[in-house]
């Protein structure tokens, strides 16, 4: 029987969080309207400080969507023809087609089950005299092993770009995503940890000299990288937008909490070998949870089962790049038989600030009671 329309779990409320932040919209609307600047303006310079305060970067660059941030980012760290940026397969597909639209070739190494994350013990061993970056993808809101990269980005004189596109409010031992980097890129998107109302994107920059080019090449300024003439393009963000996102910047930590409540009921109700984790067992780890997932052998039975009664949920990222039509363009370093794994075993449940307690536990309740029928556990950690 088909679930009551007040019995659905949706996986999104975007509505809810907006409808207390009514009047201060509305009236950002008026005073943009009545000002006639509509892009490159306060807001955005504004938006622009607060953003690299809370990235604990040098400064923050706007742009008008999350694959424009990556794309400019690759951009200004010589990524081009000819070059390879090593990245994991398990992520959004923005995050290579950037590389791909730069003429540079995407190379491929395996995450590791746990966090879904890049392994770094693997990067080495994909890194050629034509790598340039690395790319790591914060996903799901849970941090890379930063540490290790960095490492390994250092010996090799390699640039590192986080996408940050789901990890806005992460941290790792102790310090934000976006502050790992030469570069991060984030996306406003709206059903993002901090949503615009629309498109909208930042890059975060280390290196204040890096901003000042960024902002040439926004605003259609062609510029040296590498010695090679990159030409600009119109990456603007509007006021519009900037406006909205400050609006939710300034309610972050209260929405952060609501999304933590949830958590903490899925992480009671769920078994720990079937989800992310603790994060706590990683000294100074934050996880602002953009998606919780849960992976299990079964996970087109229990999609269907929690759909049955009315809980909607998300699959990702299946199958992974390496399986879609742009492998053409990349090349797999190591074996990526664990993002494959988790390709066909992730599901990803309802998480939102506006998500009610009650609906957490019912939804939690499901997938443990799903989880405890069957009949043997799917290890998730190595040698698990
Ligand atoms: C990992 C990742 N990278 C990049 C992007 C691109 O961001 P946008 O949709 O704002 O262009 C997204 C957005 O979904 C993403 O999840």
């Amino acid at each position: 029987m088909a679930p009551d329309s007040s019995d659905r779990i949706r996986r999104y409320d975007l509505v809810t969080p907006m409808r207390p932040c009514r009047d201060e919209l509305l009236n950002g609307f008026e005073r943009i309207l009545s000002s006639g600047q509509y892009i490159l303006g306060p807001e955005v310079h504004a938006l622009e400080r607060e953003m690299a305060a809370a990235c604990a970067a040098a400064d923050a660059v706007g742009v008008d969507s999350g694959s424009s941030a990556l794309l400019a980012a690759l951009e200004l760290t010589g990524v081009g023809p000819g070059t390879e940026v090593v990245t994991t397969p398990y992520t959004f597909v923005a995050t290579v087609e950037a590389v791909i639209r730069l003429g540079a070739t995407p190379v491929f190494v395996d995450i590791r089950p746990h966090d879904l994350n890049i392994d770094p013990s693997l990067i080495e061993t994909a890194i050629t005299s034509r790598t340039r970056a690395i790319i790591p993808v914060h996903i799901f809101g849970t941090p890379c092993d930063m540490d290790p990269i960095l490492a390994a980005a250092r010996r090799h004189g390699l640039d590192v770009v986080e996408d940050m596109a789901q990890s806005f409010g992460s941290f790792y031992r102790g310090k934000p995503c976006g502050s790992f980097g030469r570069l991060a890129s984030l996306s406003f998107y709206p059903t993002k940890n901090l949503p615009a109302m629309g498109d909208a994107g930042m890059v975060m920059c280390r290196d204040a000299a890096d901003a000042a080019e960024l902002r040439r090449l926004r605003g259609h300024e062609a510029i040296r990288v590498r010695g090679r003439l990159v030409s600009g393009w119109n990456f603007r963000i509007d006021e519009l937008q900037s406006m909205v996102i400050r609006v939710r910047l300034a309610r972050f930590a209260d929405e952060q909490r609501d999304r933590d409540r949830v958590a903490a009921i899925y992480n009671e109700l769920i078994p720990a070998d079937h989800r992310l984790p603790d994060p706590e067992t990683t000294a100074g780890a934050r996880v602002t949870h953009h998606q919780y997932w849960v992976r299990t052998s079964r996970r087109d039975e229990l999609q269907k089962h929690l759909a049955a009664h009315g809980v909607e949920t998300g699959i990702y990222y299946d199958p992974p790049i390496h399986r879609h039509p742009l492998a053409e363009y990349c090349r797999a370093a190591t074996s990526l038989a664990q993002a494959e794994r988790a390709g066909a075993q992730v599901l990803t449940l309802p998480i939102h600030p506006a998500l009610p307690e009650a609906s957490a536990r019912r939804a939690g309740a499901l997938v443990r009671d799903f989880l405890l029928t069957e009949p043997a556990a799917v290890p998730t950690r190595p040698g698990g």
